[in-house]
């Protein structure tokens, strides 16, 4: 198993590629919890997340003749980049294998950062197989995302630097995919300080560690569903599994909605640009998935900041709306001049700005001297929209809310 001492010798290989990240405190989420919150920021890692440090270990552990034969992976996402990047920055080939419809926003990204793309098959296990593929072939090393001590000592590097940044810390929040980032962080920490907790957070769509911890097995789920792309995994790794039983304290699951929310919140609050699976530990302390005490010191990791511009669009709209930030409502109006007019006019004495507006007079639905109406407003948070809607429904119209 994974000994502190893996993880003090990786960090003298992780800082010839990596950043030590800022830890910085929040006044923001302290308020929020009242506890007494830092975020330790990987997201500012080179590459955008904390996969250069695994990589770079892995890599730098390798024999002479198993350099020059180059390495190999599979991934659509941080992975990708931390291969890619560890790899040229030691003067090592790497191939990465990319599903062929992975975001051209990632393909470039890997490699820029001096990576070979292989585009191959429908989706990660596909392109996982041609990896194996090419590393029976080439005689390349495969570099696992997750299930690799050397991967799994070079992510726990992040808890030496948290243990360091912030002596007083108790309680730390990490990300949980295939488990190889808390497996490090949790025997960095635990061994160093065992009085601290360390609590892993999954998205609710892709919980396989927390049914696996309560299975006392494996699990692999039939599917995975969850914004954030970068803990969409299936199951958990046999290596990881063993530390995570023996070494993290509580694990615990966070929706969709609170996961888009803090993203919001830290784009909003902090300015700062987080993806889903970065955002999960953050939710997890904003919407209390776990008990802790007044002003406790809490860090949760900041994972990851690499998120698809479009998937970003998408996850601010479901963070506006679930702050009370953004609704969408349908009603029925009469078919006549002023009648818009009319339903603006309670609009705008409840000072709700108009994003969009949709007027349809062909819809089955309703009366052949009524047209329906879509709007969506711009509002100041829950009891504005409450009061909205209750203004709106008072001045006659049916108010059917959309999102
Ligand atoms: C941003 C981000 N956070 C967390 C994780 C989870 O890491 P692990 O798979 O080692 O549990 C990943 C994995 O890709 C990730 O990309």
């Amino acid at each position: 198993m994974l000994q502190l001492s893996d993880i003090l010798e990786a960090r003298d290989r992780v800082w010839e590629t990596s950043r030590h990240t800022p830890l910085a405190h929040s006044y923001t989420y302290s308020k929020m919890t009242d506890a007494d919150v830092y975020l330790k920021l990987e997201n500012f890692q080179r590459t955008g997340a904390f996969k250069i440090r695994g990589a770079t270990n892995r890599i730098a552990t390798l024999s002479a003749a198993e350099k020059d034969a180059g390495v190999v992976t599979a991934s659509a996402g941080n992975h990708a980049q931390g291969v890619a990047l560890a790899a040229s920055r030691t003067g090592v080939d790497a191939t990465i294998v990319m599903p062929e419809d992975a975001p051209i926003s990632k393909v470039n990204a890997t490699q820029s950062y001096g990576g070979d793309v292989v585009l191959s098959g429908a989706d990660y296990d596909e392109a996982a197989e041609r990896a194996h593929e090419i590393e029976r072939e080439e005689g390349r090393t495969y570099v696992h995302a997750f299930d690799d001590p050397y991967v799994m000592a070079g992510q726990g590097t992040l808890g030496l630097e948290i243990l360091e940044d912030c002596p007083d810390v108790e309680t730390v929040i990490v990300p949980i995919g295939g488990g190889g980032l808390i497996s490090g962080i949790a025997v960095a920490i635990k061994e160093k300080r065992p009085d601290v907790r360390v609590i892993g957070v999954q998205a609710e769509g892709a919980a396989s560690a927390a049914a696996a911890l309560e299975k006392g097995e494996l699990v692999t789920l039939d599917g995975v569903d969850t914004v954030a792309d970068g803990i969409a995994t299936r199951s958990i790794g046999t290596q990881t599994f063993e530390v995570i039983s023996e070494y993290v304290d509580e694990v615990v699951t966070v929706p969709d909605s609170e996961i888009a929310m803090a993203v919001v919140y830290l784009l909003e609050r902090s300015k700062t640009l987080v993806e889903g699976a970065g955002a999960v530990g953050l939710a997890a302390l904003l919407f209390e998935h776990f008990e802790f005490e007044p002003d406790e010191t809490i860090v949760p990791l900041i994972s990851g900041g690499n998120i698809d511009l479009n998937t970003l669009t998408t996850v601010i709209v479901r963070g506006l709306v679930e702050t009370g930030r953004y609704l969408k409502i349908r009603t029925v109006l009469e078919d006549r001049p002023g009648a818009l007019e009319d339903l603006l006019a309670v609009l705008s004495g409840y000072r709700a700005n108009i994003y969009a507006i949709q007027h349809d007079r062909t819809s089955r639905d309703i009366g052949m001297s009524d047209t329906e109406v879509e709007i969506d407003l711009e509002t100041r948070g829950p009891d504005h929209v409450a009061e909205l809607i209750d203004a709106i429904e008072d001045a006659g119209y049916p108010v059917e809310v959309l999102v």
